[in-house]
């Protein structure tokens, strides 16, 4: 992890879809003040999920915001935006000394975010497969389907296509012989906790460059 002075903890939401272990592993890690990150919010795209109660519980404020409760996507990513913005207000962020970003950490949020989100914040993703191979919603079980020997974990800044955008860390899982989707899923989250805990310490409290699709930690 950097090395940077972490006298102020920098304010992250992080946004779940499902059980939330990586969400836990995220809470984890930042109940240690060097971490240098807090989670001030969790938001979910539907209600009733592990992930919303491992963040009540740890006692971090939530938040739902369900497409079907919206006219259009459109609506729903303003209303995304809007969420995530009394949570992190842009003023807050920009009192910190050295903080261009309002980060948003999707660990396992199943919706594509929008424009209005994605002008207003930088958003980390994990995804469970060495991209550009098998982005989607089923990498685990399309990476067994083809056939291959490794699969893995990638954490990747959001663009506006499905897990396009430019990558920030990555690391191998082999496939074995004898695996499910449920096996190699639970090995790759092995990997996918530990990848998305150090790579958001690095990037959001040490910051980072891009050149196109280059990006480097500083
Ligand atoms: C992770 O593999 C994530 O990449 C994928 O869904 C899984 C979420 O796991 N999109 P959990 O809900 O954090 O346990």
């Amino acid at each position: 992890m950097g090395a940077s002075d972490h006298t102020t903890r920098l304010p992250i939401v992080v946004l779940v879809s499902g059980s939330g272990s990586l969400l836990a592993a995220l809470i984890e890690a930042s109940a240690e003040p060097a971490y240098g990150l807090e989670i001030v919010g969790v938001g979910a795209d539907r209600p009733d999920i592990e992930g919303l109660r491992r963040a009540e519980r740890a006692g971090i404020p939530t938040f739902v915001c369900r497409v079907q409760d919206y006219p259009t996507r459109a609506e729903w990513d303003d209303a995304m935006a809007q969420h995530l913005a009394d949570v992190i207000p842009s003023v807050g962020t920009a009192e910190i000394p050295g903080v261009g970003h309002r980060w948003v950490i999707s660990a396992g949020f199943m919706k594509v975010l929008g424009p209005s989100v994605l002008a207003a914040f930088t958003v980390l993703n994990t995804h469970p497969a060495l991209l550009p191979a098998f982005p989607g919603a089923h990498a685990v079980r399309e990476a067994l389907a083809y056939g291959a020997c490794v699969t893995g974990a990638t954490v990747h800044l959001v663009d506006a296509g499905v897990d396009t955008g430019p990558i920030v860390a990555q690391r191998a899982v082999p496939i074995r012989t004898f695996d499910t989707e449920d096996s190699l899923h639970e090995r790759i989250k092995t990997v996918e906790r530990d990848l998305l805990v150090r790579t958001a310490h690095d990037i959001i409290t040490d910051g980072f460059t891009q050149s196109g699709r280059k990006v480097t930690l500083a």
